[in-house]
């Protein structure tokens, strides 16, 4: 959260060399384009107020051509051009080339969450957390639609395309919180499809991936967990509350009337059923857009869901 602080007018903070140096080619050609307006747009008014008519008498002498001003003004952009084309191509080898010693982290995009898979097994939905001065490569892909992986603290962003992998590395050089965003139009709650990634300390990196993440808390609490990460983009807590599914409030226990007629009373076997096989029965409004949870959540998970579903009213 401290880096938020740092965030200037202009860009967010660069907190990898990669970013710095998209900074710096983007302030050069913020400048050069600055400077070719003004002496453009300059000349233009310039010559304008300058030569304008005088009388009725005004001559124009003819003039055919001047080789060393045609010279100048085509050879002086082809050398800014080429500068441009250079260290943008210098910049983004340095973005596409993926250090050896990286630490990988497979990344599922699914309507509307990220997770992440360390190599110890550990998931993380919704947070990326990694150690400061470390190579990073995250391995994505996707189980829908197309979704794209964009941090801007780090200037990159990639496609996360269904039925292949594509990858991004960076190496965070200072402690923070960074803001994920999906830059990819993706559906209704595209635009809640977010994600933090919290850079550590070496020590603080190695205990959090050791520690079991529901050490310690209670069902309900665990089910608070998944929900602030994976079901909040879509399912409100207000009473009433339409999103693109129906509010959690005072939801367990409630009979809710059915897409295609009938109604179902919500206990624990139609709430795993609606996780699992989010299309079998649909509530009265809705559509069939929830993507299934199977293979994203455990049982353990899933238990805790329904706990924390019995704690709201
Ligand atoms: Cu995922 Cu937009």
């Amino acid at each position: 959260m401290s880096s938020a602080s740092t965030t200037s007018v202009f860009m967010p903070p660069a907190v990898t060399e990669v970013a710095k140096n998209v900074d710096t080619l983007y302030g050069f050609l913020l400048i050069a384009s600055l400077i070719s307006c003004i002496l453009v747009i300059g000349g233009l008014i310039y010559f304008a107020m300058k030569y304008r008519r005088q009388g009725d008498n005004d001559k124009v002498p003819y003039i055919s051509h001047n080789t060393a001003l045609e010279f100048l003004w085509s050879f002086i952009p082809f050398v800014i051009f080429m500068v441009a084309f250079v260290w943008g191509w210098v910049v983004y080898y340095q973005l596409r080339t993926f250090p050896v010693d990286s630490m990988e982290v497979m990344v599922n995009a699914q309507k509307w969450n990220w997770v992440f898979t360390y190599k110890n097994g550990r998931k993380s939905p919704a947070l990326l957390t990694v150690p400061v001065n470390q190579n990073v490569k995250l391995i994505m892909t996707s189980k829908d639609v197309l979704h794209s992986f964009f941090i801007p603290a780090f200037r990159n962003k990639q496609d996360v395309v269904p039925g292949r992998y594509t990858a991004v590395w960076f190496n965070a050089e200072k402690l923070g919180s960074y803001q994920v965003f999906c830059a990819e139009y993706c559906g209704d709650n595209h635009a809640g499809m977010l994600a933090k990634i919290d850079v550590v300390t070496r020590a603080e990196f190695d205990q959090w991936l050791s520690t079991e993440p529901y050490k310690g808390l209670a069902p309900a609490q665990i089910g608070q967990k998944i929900y602030s990460t994976s079901c909040i983009a879509c399912h409100g807590l207000a009473p009433g509350e339409k999103k693109t599914g129906p509010t959690f409030a005072g939801i367990f226990g409630k009979t809710e009337e059915l897409e295609g007629g009938g109604t179902v009373t919500v206990d624990e076997n139609y709430i795993r059923e609606s996780m699992m096989l989010p299309n079998a029965k649909i509530v009265k409004g809705f559509q069939g857009v929830m993507p299934t949870q199977s293979g994203q959540l455990d049982d353990e998970e899933v238990a805790g869901v329904i706990e924390y579903l019995k704690t709201l009213k």
